[in-house]
């Protein structure tokens, strides 16, 4: 049985897009590759909403942050990372290793810092190199909707503004030239509904400048190389093929629906998932204003063993949720609202979880939580 994979990411891929990468093996450095490669690149900058270049790596979310920040950051460095989260944390982590000195403003999770604290820190010393924030933080469910701000601030303090927009580009609006991020970061597996295994970068001049007067840390990621090396539509190595057929498959998908209808579909289904759980007499996890429209976190009813919880949605229902993150471990479940998302993939959803919850002894009315999916979505039934 295929199931569903409601984890935020790796996500549902489309059979059109997984049928992609069956196509036989072309040479990387011939017209193929190059034709391949300049048609995804014009596509991502319609999607990250920029004329910024663009470049695409071979390796995980984690693989953009560490080129993105490796590129620009030299020993001794200042650079601001507000921590709210795992991935956030892991940002900061991702600077650090390039031995520049990291402040972290910090939040409760669940919540995000404020600007004032932020600002506080940008401040502090006398020239910070650049304010890197995740915008959409997985472990926790929240969505920072301060891009704007955020963004004029890193502007307004003379600081690069990179942006983490690893689970939402493609889900929620990250205009890239318009909120002056510098860097943004996209992974493949998550709204943009192809495999794992590339991520997305864009540098805008200022970010490129930066990246040309110093000396890469390694091969794998020596980022003027890929600059270099995109002048004739190739990359410095081997790229992963089938990945690149699939994620040019992906994005067409994407632009086919429409950037702005595909954010609209996601902010639908997630206030479906929002309006079911509710009505099961669950809690979100994050707070109202920042409930992420990508990643639904969910607090457990008291007693509820988290293992036991997942593995019955699985087993029996075929549909495969995530448990919390770090210290959140145990006390709540996350589901991805991402990609493909439909109203058919809700209502099962929603309907595993409530069952699993019934069996492990809650209450739970799940015909109140269907009816909340069928009225979200009312005004799009024909
Ligand atoms: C916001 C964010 N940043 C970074 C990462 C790391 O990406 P990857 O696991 O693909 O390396 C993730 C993964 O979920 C993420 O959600």
């Amino acid at each position: 049985m295929r199931k569903l994979i409601m984890i935020p990411g790796p996500t549902n891929v489309p059979d059109r897009v997984v049928s992609a990468m069956l196509a036989p093996m072309i040479n990387h450095r011939g017209e193929e590759f190059h034709e391949l490669y300049r048609r995804i690149r014009a596509n991502c900058q319609k999607v990250f909403q920029t004329s910024n270049e663009i470049v695409v790596i071979s390796g995980s979310g984690t693989a953009g942050v560490d080129a993105a920040v490796g590129a620009i950051f030299s020993e001794g460095d200042s650079v601001v990372v507000p921590s709210f989260g795992e991935f956030s944390a892991r940002l900061g982590d991702s600077a650090s290793y390039t031995g520049a000195s990291v402040m972290r403003p910090t939040a409760e999770l669940g919540d995000a810092p404020s600007l004032d604290e932020v600002e506080k820190e940008l401040r502090s010393t006398e020239k910070v190199k650049a304010l890197c924030v995740v915008f959409n933080e997985t472990s926790t469910g929240v969505t920072w909707r301060k891009l704007k701000e955020l963004g004029e601030l890193a502007k307004r303090c003379g600081a690069l503004f990179v942006v983490d927009a690893i689970s939402v580009m493609g889900g929620e609006d990250v205009p890239v030239d318009k909120l002056g991020a510098d860097i943004c970061i996209a992974g493949t597996q998550k709204c943009l509904a192809a495999p794992p295994g590339l991520v997305i970068v864009s540098f805008s001049p200022a970010a490129k400048q930066a990246v040309q007067g110093k000396k890469p840390r390694n091969q794998y990621f020596d980022m003027p190389k890929y600059f270099q090396f995109a002048e004739h539509d190739e990359t410095p190595s081997t790229p992963a093929i089938p990945l690149f057929f699939a994620l040019d498959e992906a994005l067409k998908m994407v632009l086919e629906e429409g950037i702005q209808n595909r954010f609209e579909r996601h902010e639908l289904c997630a206030g479906a998932f929002y309006k079911a759980f509710e009505s099961l007499g669950l809690k979100p996890f994050a707070r109202h204003e920042y409930r992420s429209n990508t990643v639904i976190g969910i607090n457990y009813p008291m007693g509820i063993d988290d293992r036991k919880f997942r593995a019955m949605v699985d087993e029996r229902f075929g549909v495969v949720i995530a448990g919390g993150f770090g210290k959140l471990k145990g006390s709540m479940f996350r589901v991805g609202n991402m990609g493909e998302i439909d109203e058919k993939m809700i209502t099962v959803t929603v309907s595993a979880i409530a069952e699993s919850l019934s069996s492990l002894g809650v209450s739970c009315d799940l015909s109140k939580a269907l009816s909340q999916v069928w009225k979200s979505f009312s005004s799009v039934h024909p």
